[in-house]
């Protein structure tokens, strides 16, 4: 294949991953984007394989096959719940895939004694830090999302100074590669002080922080592989590595905006070390709340003319979405309106909710955004927050000592009646206590999310 016919081969592949982002956008045309963003990966790698140059077809196949039978069962088998460190996983593969394919460009040139360009010189040496520090990083990752390791924030004094002195030597090692790339020794270095640094910087970021933090590694997979693409001299390489760079930028930013902090906080705060969930519980043991019945529930749903349900990380554990997709159309088959507010952050990943809630069938026009959704709360007579936390914690809103202070929420402590199902009064991902659950307006239901709402539809029907 000539080379111009492979440069547009990679052009045509860009297209198809920017029109695949744009359709990512929006839950109704995500899935087109997704298939859209697998053409375009398709027909890159297509180019890729028709360049002369490539060593030996039988490896790559057998890379293949291994490749996508591991990533096949992994797909069918993961659970919705277990998404983000999967996600860490793969981000770690791509950045350690990207430093392996910079190491063997250089030594390639040291075989050779051919000296790289600059521009290439510069690339090797981005390539083994970026890639090496988002593997081991995305490893720390995974292992706090898998419950392997401890979640909270591992800190100890001056740990800022050494990572700083830590920093400065990487950079002084990336420079020496640069000056003269032919001495693998520096190289070596580099390697394996980001490999250190990976940890180091991910260990003292709390569990609640880790989504936010694979979206980051997830960014700097991408800059790893723009590197290599550099290295390789592959445009298409360059180009989807930017992709998904800025992409994962843009989402770490979201991220951190809808939980009301800078990056900076969340990679450098170590947040969740002070509230531990027992101590908030505990804060909260004190006061009392009103205990429902789902037969309670029933009545009260029987009466409504507008319900607002509020989806959080306890309907993805228990897998209510079909459930409470179900209690909708009983209510609305009785003349209640019905709608889903989705919170940014709700969940663990970025759309958990919307994901859940497409699965069980709920339709697009029924799932209503924060800031369009919280102006109609006051007119709301139920709001039913099925697993969900954090995302309603008025805390944010009054509370100025509260950890999450600031952090935009939905204000369903504004409506007439506020039910919420969760199983016990443990707190959720932030680790403190919730005052909407000792208010006036809030009926506790305990139990299990999609039990509790398969019991309210059962008594709905007696009602
Ligand atoms: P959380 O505040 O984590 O609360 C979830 C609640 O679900 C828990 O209090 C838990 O209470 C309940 N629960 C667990 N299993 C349940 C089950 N089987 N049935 C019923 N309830 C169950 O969730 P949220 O409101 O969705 O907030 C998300 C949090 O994650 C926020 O703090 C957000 O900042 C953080 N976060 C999210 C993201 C993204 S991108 N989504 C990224 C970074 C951080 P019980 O144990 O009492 O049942």
């Amino acid at each position: 294949m000539s080379g111009t016919l492979v440069d547009l081969a990679y052009l045509a592949a860009a297209v198809l991953f920017i029109l695949g982002l744009r359709n990512l956008s929006s839950a109704r045309t995500a899935p087109f984007g997704n298939l859209l963003a697998s053409v375009g990966m398709l027909v890159a790698v297509l180019a890729t394989l028709a360049v002369s140059g490539v060593v030996d077809y039988v490896v790559i196949l057998a890379g293949v096959v291994v490749g996508s039978t591991i990533g096949a069962i992994l797909a069918v088998r993961i659970q919705m719940t277990a998404m983000p460190q999967m996600v860490a996983l793969l981000n770690g593969f791509g950045g350690g895939a990207s430093a392996l394919v910079s190491a063997a460009e250089l030594l390639r040139y040291a075989r050779a004694e051919e000296l790289p360009g600059d521009v290439v010189s510069v690339a090797i040496a981005l390539g083994a830090l970026i890639g090496a520090l988002t593997f081991s990083g995305s490893i720390i990752a995974f292992a706090k999302l898998q419950e392997l390791m401890r979640g909270a924030p591992l800190t100890y004094p001056g740990q800022q100074v050494v990572n700083a002195l830590l920093g400065l030597l990487t950079v002084g090692l990336a420079g020496a590669v640069i000056l003269d790339p032919l001495v693998l020794e520096p190289y070596w270095g580099l390697m394996g002080l980001a490999l250190l640094m990976g940890v180091l910087l991910v260990i003292p970021i709390g569990g609640a922080d880790m989504p936010v933090v694979i979206s980051l590694l997830n960014s700097y997979s991408g800059l790893a592989a723009c590197a290599t693409g550099f290295v390789l001299g592959n445009s298409g390489l360059v180009i989807s590595g930017s992709l998904v760079g800025a992409a994962g930028m843009i989402l770490t930013k979201l991220m951190c905006d809808a939980m009301n902090r800078s990056l900076g906080n969340v990679l450098f705060g170590a947040f969740g070390a002070a509230p531990t969930g027992a101590a908030a519980a505990a804060a909260g043991a004190q006061r009392t709340v009103k205990r429902y019945t789902p037969e309670d529930a029933a009545v009260i749903f029987g009466s409504a003319r507008s319900v607002i349900v509020v989806p959080g990380y306890g309907m993805a554990v228990a897998q209510a979405q079909h459930a409470i997709r179900e209690l909708g159309d009983v209510l609305e088959k009785r003349g209640t309106d019905v709608k889903f507010a989705v919170h940014p952050v709700a969940g663990r990943m970025p759309g958990h909710m919307n994901v859940l809630l497409a699965e069980a069938n709920v339709p697009y026009d029924k799932l209503v955004e924060m800031e369009h959704i919280n102006p109609q709360f006051p007119q709301t007579d139920v709001v039913l927050v099925l697993g969900a936390n954090d995302v309603v914690n008025p805390a944010a809103r009054s509370d100025t000592s509260s950890p999450i202070y600031g952090m935009p929420i939905l204000d369903v402590d504004r409506a007439a009646q506020v039910m919420v199902i969760k199983r016990s009064l443990n707190p959720g991902f932030a680790g403190i206590d919730n005052p909407l659950f000792y208010n006036d307006n809030t009926m506790m239901v305990f139990g299990d999310a999609k039990g509790t709402v398969l019991k309210i539809i059962e008594s709905m029907r007696d009602v």
